[in-house]
C-alpha cells in the first residue's frame, strides 16, 4: 500500500483557473480590460499541437481574447520575427507563446529572445531569466512548469524551505535551472544534477525535496528516496506498453510512481500533476501581464 499523499495536480490547476476566471471577470467589469494570449506554432508536431489546443482551449475558458497563429514548417525565419513583431507592438495581446521545439532551419534562441519581455509568458527571455536569478520578480515571468511546482511544493511543505536539501535533475533552462533559483528563493539547499553527475541515486537519497526533469521514463526508483520526501515528477514520456496483447502507448513520468509512492510523504503523478498546472500558470502569467500592462497592482 503506498503511504504518499496523490498531489492532485488536476484539481489545483482547476481550483486555480477558476480564480483566474473570476479575476478576469473582474478585471473587464472594473477596468474594461481582457487580457490577450497569441500563441503561435510552427509545423505540425502532435504532441506541441494538443499542447497548443490545450492553451487555447483553457485561456477561452477564463475569458481571455486567445488567438492561434499556425505556419508551415518551411517558414522563414524572418517571418516568425515579423509576426512576433506584430504581437509585441498589438496592445490586446498581452502574453506570447511560440510553441518549441522548432523545426531546425530556425535559431530557438533567436525567436524567443525577440518576443518582448513584458509579454514572454513563458518567462524564456534573458531579462526575465536575469531578474529571477537575481531574486527580481516583481515585475518578471516565471517559467510556468517551475512556478507550478512551487505552488505544489508550498502546498506540502510551507513558503519556507529552511534546512531542506532540495535536489534538481536535469539542468534545462526551460525547467532544471529555473526550478533551483526559485527552490534557493525560499531558502532550500539545492543542488543541481544531469547526465554527468557521479553515483545519481546517493545524491537523491539525500533529497528532502526531488524535481525530476530528466525525460527518462521510471529512472527514479523507490531506493532513490529519502522517507518522507515530497517527490515532484516533471519527465511526460510517452511508452509503449501491450493491453491483453494489443500494443499502445501510455504517459509515464521519470519517477517510478508505484515504487516512490511506498517511500515518499507525497508526489505527484503522470498524467495529472505537474501537467496541468503548467497550463494554468500560464493564464496567471497571461493575466498578471495584463494587469501590469494597465498598472493595476499584482502581488
Ligand atoms: N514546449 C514544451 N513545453 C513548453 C513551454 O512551456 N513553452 C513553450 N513555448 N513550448 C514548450
Amino acid at each position: 500500500m503506498a503511504n504518499a499523499v496523490r498531489i492532485d495536480g488536476k484539481a489545483k490547476a482547476a481550483e486555480l483557473a477558476e480564480k483566474i476566471t473570476a479575476e478576469t471577470a473582474a478585471l473587464a467589469r472594473d477596468h474594461g480590460l481582457q487580457p490577450g494570449l497569441a500563441v503561435v506554432i510552427i509545423g505540425e508536431d502532435p504532441a506541441s499541437q494538443v499542447y497548443v489546443r490545450n492553451k487555447k482551449r483553457t485561456a477561452d475558458a477564463c475569458g481571455f481574447h486567445s488567438e492561434q497563429h499556425s505556419l508551415p514548417p518551411d517558414v522563414s525565419e524572418q517571418d516568425v520575427l515579423d509576426l512576433v513583431e506584430s504581437l509585441n507592438n498589438d496592445a490586446t495581446i498581452h502574453g506570447i507563446l511560440v510553441q518549441l521545439p522548432l523545426p531546425d532551419h530556425l535559431d530557438e534562441h533567436r525567436i524567443t529572445q525577440s518576443i518582448s519581455p513584458a509579454k514572454d509568458v513563458d518567462g524564456f527571455h534573458y531579462i526575465n531569466i536575469g531578474k529571477l536569478t537575481a531574486g527580481d520578480t516583481a515585475d518578471a515571468f516565471i517559467p510556468c512548469t517551475p512556478a507550478g511546482c512551487m505552488l505544489m511544493i508550498e502546498d506540502q511543505l510551507g513558503a519556507d524551505l529552511s534546512g531542506l536539501n532540495a535536489v534538481v535533475i536535469g539542468r534545462s533552462n526551460i525547467v532544471g535551472k529555473p526550478m533551483a533559483s526559485l527552490l534557493l528563493a525560499r531558502n532550500a539547499t539545492v543542488t543541481m544534477t544531469h547526465s554527468r553527475t557521479k553515483d545519481l541515486p546517493k545524491v537523491v537519497r539525500r533529497a528532502d525535496i526531488v524535481i525530476a526533469a530528466i525525460g527518462r521514463p521510471n529512472m527514479i526508483g523507490g531506493d532513490w528516496i529519502k522517507p518522507g520526501a515530497v517527490v515532484i515528477d516533471i519527465g511526460i514520456n510517452r511508452i509503449e506498453v501491450t493491453v491483453d496483447g494489443e500494443k499502445k502507448t501510455k504517459l509515464t513520468g521519470d519517477v517510478n510512481y508505484d515504487e516512490a509512492a511506498e517511500i515518499a510523504k507525497a508526489i505527484t503523478p503522470v498524467p495529472g500533476g505537474v501537467g496541468p498546472m503548467t497550463i494554468t500558470m500560464l493564464m496567471a502569467n497571461t493575466l498578471r501581464s495584463a494587469k501590469l500592462a494597465a498598472g493595476i497592482d499584482v502581488q
